[in-house]
């Protein structure tokens, strides 16, 4: 008997993703799944039940869930999809686990095995399963977009018989995955831009983009990576040194796009209303760092507010206001993780608990969370 596979469709309102595609539907019928669809799942993404059924898939509702294997979602089930897990069965989504313990728990005490993809380690071996990355890259393009749309001039230099449009002068605090694409998408754009990163592997990246690299290069800098190429919280010292020379470059810009993280804690503060303050009234930041607490100071959630005459973007979820192409690239993730979890020979479910992906990823297994840092024990070695 084949495993089943379903694919839920999203209940948070502000979630237009989906886990699944047709081509990923059709490649997971191609390794010996069944694959059930909820009705409806895949519209904001612009994919209709029709395409899931022409590629090989049951459309069906929120209850066939608890007949599936495995569970395919974009974000944690709530408590109300809780209960339509089958105990055993596999949940694969983004999982948002930090400060989340007791979602958790409940998940673990349902007998869930759930999977964290954006716990997936920066390893060769999963580049192709990373949706940090995949998501960040559309979010990062979007954020320019976003910001263009705001603005009320225009972004190129334009040379014309009745004057000279000045270009935008952008500026890219975090120059990871959403920060390399927001200066690459801003440069095509016509805009002159700068970006700053706490990471010196950064600054070769910048350049090479056609930015101009800003920031305090002092001895903690040439340190501040850690093996797994993600920023260091820096020192009260650096980051007085680096607000002092952001505040002055800062003044100068039009348009400012924050993706500042650090993995597992509150996104660092780096735009003060004082440095807003300081720029032109009508200039503009972007913040993408918003439901990590964000970079920029007075920013809201799901908001475009202004702050010291700066209208601050904030939207949520910035990966899904592109989602029909959000949804293919995390699809793909989904799919590729979970051909791991198959094995060639008898085409069912084999799930290798020392495998070093599951291990880093799998919060929860037989009835506990096993995740050392959410508490659990029994999963050693997990990043
Ligand atoms: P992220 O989303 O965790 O953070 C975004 C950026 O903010 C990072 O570049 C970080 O250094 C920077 N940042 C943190 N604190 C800052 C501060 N106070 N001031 C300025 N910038 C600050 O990072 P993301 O996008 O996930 O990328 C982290 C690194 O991982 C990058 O080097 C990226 O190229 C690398 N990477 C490696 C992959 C692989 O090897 N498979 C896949 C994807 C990314």
């Amino acid at each position: 008997m084949s495993s089943v596979v379903f694919v839920a469709k999203e209940t948070s309102p502000d979630e237009p993703r989906v886990a699944a595609s047709a081509e990923t539907v059709k490649k997971m019928i191609g390794l010996g799944l069944e694959v059930v669809v909820e009705a409806g799942a895949g519209l904001l993404s612009r994919i209709p039940d029709a395409d899931y059924e022409k590629a090989g898939a049951k459309i069906g509702k929120a209850t066939d869930a608890k007949t599936a294997d495995v569970i395919l979602k974009v974000r944690r089930p709530l408590d109300k999809e809780i209960k339509s897990i089958k105990q055993g069965a596999i949940v694969i989504a983004i999982m948002d686990p930090y400060g989340n313990e007791e979602a958790l728990a409940t998940l673990a005490k349902a007998g869930a095995t759930t999977f964290a993809m954006e716990l997936m380690p920066r390893i060769t071996r999963a580049q192709s399963m990373d949706v940090l990355s995949s998501q960040a890259n559309l979010a990062g393009y979007q954020a320019v977009i976003d910001a263009a749309g705001e603005y009320d001039r225009a972004m190129p230099m334009m040379m014309t018989a009745a004057g000279t449009v000045p270009a935008a002068k952008v500026f890219v605090m975090g120059a990871g995955v959403a920060g390399l694409q927001a200066i690459a998408t801003a440069r095509r754009l016509g805009a002159v831009v700068s970006a700053t990163d706490v990471r010196p592997a950064a600054k070769e990246q910048v350049a090479s983009l056609g930015a101009k690299f800003i920031a305090v290069e002092d001895d903690e800098f040439k340190a501040a990576e850690t093996a797994g190429g993600y920023a260091k919280q820096m020192s009260a010292e650096y980051q007085a040194k680096q607000a002092a020379l952001v505040a002055e470059h800062i003044a100068k810009q039009d348009i400012v796009i924050t993706t500042a993280l650090i993995p597992g804690r509150p996104a660092p503060k780096l735009v003060s209303r004082a440095m807003l303050a300081s720029m032109r009234s009508g200039s503009i930041a972007v913040d993408l760092a918003v439901e990590r607490g964000g970079n920029v100071e007075g920013v809201e959630a799901g908001k475009v507010v202004y702050v010291e005459g700066v209208k601050v973007i904030g939207y949520s979820n910035v990966a899904g206001r592109v989602a029909a192409s959000a949804s293919l690239l995390y699809a793909k993730n989904l799919l590729t993780f979970l051909e791991t979890m198959i094995s060639k020979e008898t085409k069912q479910l084999a799930l290798n608990t020392e495998d070093e992906l599951v291990k880093a990823t799998m919060l929860t297994h037989g009835g506990a969370v096993v995740h050392p840092n959410f508490g659990g024990v029994k999963n050693e070695g997990a990043a």
